[in-house]
């Protein structure tokens, strides 16, 4: 693969390009809405993550609820990376694309009986457990299928993080991980189990995390744990910090991963554990813009919006936390500044995706830009209003392919049936 020679999206005259690709040709040929990613952009993301830890052992497990696209999860796998899922969905669309199942760690709180048994087939690296009981499952699911199950007990270590609150998850109050005071128990009553093969420890602890800090902090509880446990005979050789290294949407100053290593490197100098960690959003956000069609100005007079053919069902980030997503022209050349908020055509008052933005104000046609939307933008994406979800575009270098078609109203509908009982004549 090439190296890029130019930024990700930039202007070159008055076109917004996506590494040598012009966003309106791609607007043109594929429509609107339309998620657009620069895979040079994702894979330059990994690769300085990689690099910064390149001088211990470690794995880099893409927390796929990010974005779980095949060519994306495909391209990441190519470089190296594993993947960290939370459904069997995941665990299907990872192995659809190639991830190894040696590169596929679990999370998440509830792991069904029939998920856990399909990743245990798959050969996974870890199943990241949350709980005592979704642990007597595991070994449960283990003992139908004969096999080991290996595993690493989430701990929660009540550290605070900066971010928004619903992007906590590392503090005793939210519904993660197992309370540092009885972890130890559960590596105990694991390491007596037949059917689990005790071989991580882990912890994640929010999201869009700006400020390192908390890592260091949640590092030294985790060595703690190891340190305990080591008398007792129980090594887990894999410590898993999670993700959430934050991204710049507005003005933030993210740390880079070098900064992380520089922080926990130190602390695990004379130590033979393994690294492994979970980013999603620092991988694939920046990498990612949502083309949108203005469809209408209006103007009452006390302030101006701009409606444009995506909504909150494509991009919920400004609906659900209240997101800043810069939004670009896709051409450059109208004049003046023109402050509106930016809507969709969805039936709810939180449809937005920016508000009182400055912006030269559009005609209908003119297409914009919303940045940093490649995380969490189509995978929560929704069909609510019964709108087919957009299509999506992978570009490396001046290549660029549809990677997952615009769905069509039949999409909708799919699977649906209707029931002779709902079925009758016209009421008059
Ligand atoms: C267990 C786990 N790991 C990793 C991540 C990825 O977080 P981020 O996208 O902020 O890196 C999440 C996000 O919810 C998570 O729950």
């Amino acid at each position: 693969m090439t190296r890029l020679a130019y930024d990700t999206f930039c202007y070159r005259g008055k076109d917004l390009f996506v590494e040598g690709v012009k966003l309106a040709d791609l607007a043109h040929r594929f429509g609107t809405p339309l998620y657009v990613y620069s895979g040079g952009k994702i894979l330059s993301q990994f690769e300085s993550f990689d690099r910064a830890f390149n001088s211990v052992p470690h794995t880099i497990c893409y927390a796929m609820k990010a974005n779980s696209n095949l060519g994306i999860l495909a391209l990441l796998a190519k470089a190296g990376a594993g993947v960290d899922i939370v459904s069997g969905g995941e665990l299907f669309r990872a192995r659809r694309a190639g991830v190894p199942g040696s590169r596929i760690v679990f999370s998440g709180v509830g792991k069904t009986e029939d998920e856990m048994t399909a990743a245990l087939r798959a050969g996974i690296l870890m199943f990241n457990v949350e709980s005592g009981e979704e642990m007597d499952a595991l070994a449960r699911v283990a003992r139908r299928a004969g096999k080991l199950a290996p595993l690493s007990i989430r701990v929660n270590p009540n550290v605070a993080v900066d971010t928004h609150r619903h992007m906590t998850t590392g503090k005793a109050e939210n519904k993660f991980g197992v309370v540092m005071n009885q972890a130890e128990a559960l590596y105990r009553r694991a390491a007596k189990n037949p059917w689990l093969r005790v071989t991580g420890v882990q912890a994640h602890i929010g999201s869009q995390i700006l400020d390192v800090r908390p890592y260091g902090e949640t590092l030294k509880k985790l060595l703690d744990l190891v340190d305990r446990l080591a008398p007792l005979g129980i090594a887990p050789g894999i410590l898993d910090i999670g993700g959430g290294l934050g991204v710049v949407y507005n003005s933030e100053r993210a740390p880079r991963p070098i900064q992380l290593a520089e922080l926990l490197l130190p602390l695990l100098k004379g130590r033979s554990l393994k690294l492994l960690f979970e980013p999603g959003r620092f991988l694939v956000a920046e990498a990612g813009c949502l083309l949108t069609k203005v469809l209408y100005r209006k103007e009452p007079g006390h302030k101006n919006f701009v409606i444009v053919d995506a909504a909150m069902n494509d991009l919920a980030r400004p609906a659900l936390y209240d997101a800043h997503h810069p939004v670009w022209p896709i051409r450059k050349g109208r004049a003046g500044r023109y402050v509106a908020d930016v809507v969709g055509p969805i039936c709810e008052s939180g449809d937005y995706l920016a508000k009182a933005r400055a912006l030269p104000r559009p005609e209908p046609g003119d297409v914009w830009a919303v940045m940093a939307a490649g995380a969490y933008g189509f995978s929560m994406s929704s069909q609510y209003n019964a709108r087919p979800r957009a299509g999506e575009v992978l570009v490396v270098g001046n290549e660029s392919r549809l990677v997952r078609k615009r769905e069509t109203v039949e999409d909708l509908v799919r699977g649906e049936t209707i029931p002779s009982f709902s079925r009758g004549g016209n009421r008059p």
